[in-house]
């Protein structure tokens, strides 16, 4: 089993389904509304468990009853819990989340900034065959690239905005959301922007563009694998999936086109599911709609 060390923030989401996102100073009815884990690191641990990975989640949460729900909703989907740490100063973050009825979502975070200050971590457990991290937790992620690279294991960072570039240009491999690239480069043309990242540091580089797929830097030329077509009804924690399951294929010795196709098949399962990272795909759902695709 591929082992996967995962340094970010786990969090508490509060998720409404609605027929429109709310504007203006009015009351709005949720059709649905559901309690869920979130945090991009807290999913993409769930989601490399579910794919049948062991995931070490390393992030701090607060020692209250939001970090209580947290944890425990981690414990039962079996992720690894021996380097989260819990702050007594702190209050754990959590999120309102208004998804809409084409899966869009519109979010509100409350963060205690302490959370993410100095990292509590380190090393590594024992046996560690790659590591993720996000950068809403830039001083674990910064924490996370050192630790790997002394270890001579490869690092992914999954790159949101806000990030600069020189706190993640000594990762192996660093996916970038749409916004995260833009973030680093300043421009909207993704092909340049990657060009312009690959050209600035030694990391493999690729950006997730939603519904659009994944775009990579294959020596100079830059290619797109497409997304899969699904119906999707939640694309909340998409990007965390896509993530873990990544690093997960990598950690099991899968080159990355291979690696982000099976990416793409797992963030497009979650998608055609709601209810944020309850709808993380397990392998034998992948490896069946894998095996339906061409070459
Ligand atoms: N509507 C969709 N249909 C099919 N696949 C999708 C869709 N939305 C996302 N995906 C898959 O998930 C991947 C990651 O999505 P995206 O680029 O939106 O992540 P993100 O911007 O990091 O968002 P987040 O982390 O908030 O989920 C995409 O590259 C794609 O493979
Ligand atoms: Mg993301």
């Amino acid at each position: 089993m591929a082992h996967v060390f995962i340094s970010g923030i786990a969090v508490l989401d509060f998720v409404y389904h609605l027929d429109r996102f709310p504007t203006g100073g009015n009351k709005f009815r949720a059709r649905d509304a559901s309690v869920v884990g979130g945090g991009c690191a807290a999913n993409a641990a769930v989601a490399v468990v579910r794919l049948g990975g062991r995931a070490d989640l390393a992030a701090r949460v607060g020692r209250d009853q939001v970090g209580d729900l947290i944890l425990a909703e981690l414990r039962a989907e079996g992720v690894t819990l021996d380097y989260v740490d819990r702050d007594e100063a702190a209050r754990s973050s959590f999120s309102s989340i208004y998804v809409s009825r084409d899966g869009e979502r519109q979010i509100v975070n409350f963060r205690d900034a302490t959370l993410t200050g100095p990292p509590h971590f380190h090393d590594f457990p024992d046996r560690c065959d790659i590591a993720l991290a996000d950068t809403r937790w830039i001083a674990g992620a910064r924490q996370t690239i050192r630790l790997a690279r002394a270890r001579d294991i490869p690092v992914v960072i999954d790159a949101e905005a806000p990030v600069r570039l020189e706190d993640i240009a000594e990762a192996t491999h660093i996916a970038f959301s749409r916004a995260g690239l833009k973030a680093v480069t300043n421009t909207n043309d993704m092909a340049s922007a990657l060009r312009q990242v690959a050209a600035a540091c030694s990391a493999w580089v690729c950006v997730t563009d939603g519904a659009a797929g994944v775009c990579f830097m294959e020596g100079d030329t830059v290619k797109t694998i497409p997304a899969l077509a699904v119906k999707a009804v939640d694309t909340l924690g998409a990007g965390d999936v896509w993530h873990g399951a990544f690093a997960l294929r990598l950690a099991e010795g899968a080159d990355e086109v291979e690696a982000m196709r099976f990416a793409n098949t797992a963030a497009a399962l979650k998608c055609t599911q709601p209810g944020g990272r309850a709808g993380s795909p397990d392998r034998t759902a992948v490896n069946r709609l894998i095996g339906t695709l061409p070459v």
